[in-house]
């Protein structure tokens, strides 16, 4: 059975049961500054697990696009990967334990769906501890269906409760996970869950609790049930695969690579794709992330690297393309179920590209670099820290390269000289968003008010990807930096100028007004909007033209700026570009 057989047959099984089909959120959660990724099917569904009422009702089935990159370490083994795609099925105060269980089974085993074998079943639930107790009910349900006792584990929170642990904040409870045997043979009379044959594929949980702040839980306004299978994992185990990698999904861009390496290794290579799939997923959501320093874009970054590094590894010439064929391979297995996949193609191939080729540039000459500091029994803090500002190694590359000549890097070092030089352009950036212009000097008004205008022009002629990296105003010039990828050409600058003429013509009246970062969001304010939820910030308005969250001034009507003229374009940044005007 394919990926999207599978897919398919999942989502037709839960609507026979009631359930609507709901789309796939995107991987950046929206308004939960608490995770970077949609890490499964429920996080976007938090607040209607909290009891808010859902549009599609209370039973709802999905195929959710998800991101783990706790698990980064393990991409290369068997079946770990850094975005999959998880199947789920939810009751929002509907049905309990035992629909959820019976579902479960007859989906798996019944040979009108999955039709896998019940002798090769093994399951869990949670044993208790002083927060909640054994759970009796689930344990009973799988013996009715015929599960044998020595093939019932009782587990404790790491591993029978979601999110594992019990440490977090917000809804959980205790589940009860399916295993398969994939070791051939007959299965073993009794589950272990040590041997990594016992194969996981599916996982029902019980949220009953919210865990508050002080680590308290507390029963939740209404019981639901949270499930989710990894779909790739289960086609490997439909299709009698050892690892995820042979299956279809992957097979071709397994191939790709190594029609190109000149000394190809199976991990190196499970690694590229793994890395490039989780990327290109990621750039392709319509938040449009692209690889940066900060949060989501740094994380694309660090994938893209490392791919990178295991392409030069493996022997894949300089010359070669790596990313574009792994692009065009995805997007035309994907398309029909993820649409931004090709809506957002020609974006992501030159974001990868840029990435590729700047690392490339960089990556032999660190990679001296670091051969140099290996005859040391321990890369420091400050030398990992220059790995990374002079020639762009995440302390990922670093660490990798450093395991495999056996020696040490002081990683806590890095982490804090890391989140320091973070933590100085933070505060540039929001000095900037508060205080607004330093000069405050009439004509550095005026360029103020211009630099705004010229935000606006630049989105308009390139695109919504435009966003400020940056801000420089005297009562001289204007210095604006912004996210985009190549250089502007001489056509798109004179749009770009002759928009800001216009709108300096119509003599547009610029307000403001002071309303809440959300409320400043919904608006669809642009600027830096730091990182506070619920502080009051002002919004400039120009005319209908320009809406920016800026801390001011600016003059009352852009008719007094004079005429604006671009003196230069040029990089400033990779994938960050320049621009100095006057206004004449
Ligand atoms: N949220 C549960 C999981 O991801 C279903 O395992």
């Amino acid at each position: 059975m394919t990926i999207n057989q599978i897919r398919q047959k999942y989502l037709e099984f839960f609507q026979t049961k009631g359930h609507t089909l709901i789309p796939s959120a995107s991987l950046i959660p929206e308004n939960d500054p608490s995770v970077l990724f949609t890490t499964a099917g429920m996080h976007p569904l938090v607040p209607f697990l909290m009891g808010e009422k859902h549009p599609a009702g209370k039973r709802l089935a999905s195929s959710q696009k998800c991101i783990r990159t706790g698990d980064i370490d393990e991409v290369g083994d068997n079946h770990h990967l850094t975005f999959f795609e998880m199947l789920g099925n939810w009751s929002l105060g509907d049905y309990w334990k035992d629909e959820a269980i019976k579902w479960s089974w007859e989906f798996l085993t019944d040979k009108k769906w999955l039709g896998l074998d019940p002798q090769k079943i093994a399951v869990s639930v949670f044993a208790g501890d002083k927060d909640c107790p054994f759970d009796q009910e689930s344990y009973n349900l799988w013996k009715e269906i015929g599960v044998a006792e020595e093939r019932i584990a009782q587990l404790d929170k790491n591993a029978n409760w979601w999110p594992a642990g019990g440490n977090s904040v917000g809804p959980q409870g205790p589940c009860t996970e399916i295993f398969y045997w994939t070791g051939g043979g007959q299965a073993p009379k009794k589950f272990d869950q040590e041997d990594n044959r016992w194969f996981e594929i599916w996982n029902n949980v019980f949220m009953e609790f919210e865990r508050t702040a002080d680590g308290q839980y507390k029963p939740l306004k209404q019981k639901n049930v949270d499930t989710g299978m990894g779909l790739e994992r289960t086609a490997a185990v439909l299709q009698n695969k050892k690892s995820v990698y042979e299956t279809e999904s992957f097979v071709p861009l397994m191939e790709q690579i190594k029609s190109i390496a000149k000394d190809y290794q199976e991990e190196s290579a499970r690694i590229i794709v793994d890395h490039l799939r989780a990327a290109i997923f990621i750039m392709s959501d319509d938040l449009g992330i692209v690889p940066s320093n900060l949060n989501q874009g740094y994380v694309v970054r660090k994938l893209i690297r490392r791919a990178i590094r295991h392409a030069k590894k493996i022997g894949i010439p300089i010359e070669v393309d790596v990313t574009t064929p792994i692009v065009e391979l995805i997007v035309s297995q994907y398309q029909n179920v993820y649409p931004e996949l090709s809506k957002n193609q020609r974006k992501v191939i030159e974001e990868l590209n840029n990435e590729e080729n700047g690392f490339e540039k960089t990556l032999e000459k660190g990679l001296k670099e670091f051969s140099k500091l290996s005859s040391n029994k321990k890369i420091s803090s400050q030398q990992a820290f220059d790995l990374y500002s002079t020639y762009g190694f995440p302390l990922e590359i670093t660490k990798e390269l450093a395991d495999e000549k056996n020696i040490k890097v002081d990683e806590k070092g890095f982490i804090k000289e890391f989140k320091k030089h973070q933590e100085l352009s933070r505060t540039a950036s929001q000095g900037m968003f508060k205080g607004g212009l330093v000069d405050k000097s009439e004509q550095a008004i005026k360029y103020h008010t211009a630099t705004h205008l010229l935000h606006q022009a630049l989105r308009e002629v390139l695109g919504s990807h435009v966003e400020q990296r940056g801000s420089n105003i005297t009562d001289k010039r204007l210095r604006f930096d912004f996210s985009h990828p190549e250089k502007m050409t001489e056509k798109e600058k004179q749009k770009v100028e002759a928009l800001v003429n216009q709108k300096i013509q119509e003599d547009l009246p610029v307000c403001v007004e002071e309303v809440s970062v959300e409320e400043a969001k919904k608006r669809g304010a642009i600027g830096l909007f730091g990182d506070k939820y619920g502080d009051k910030v002002k919004v400039f308005t120009i005319g209908d033209y320009s809406k920016e969250i800026c801390g001011g001034p600016h003059v009352e009507s852009t008719g007094a700026l004079g005429r604006f003229k671009i003196v230069k374009e040029e990089a400033s940044s990779r994938g960050v570009r320049r621009i100095k005007a006057v206004l004449e």
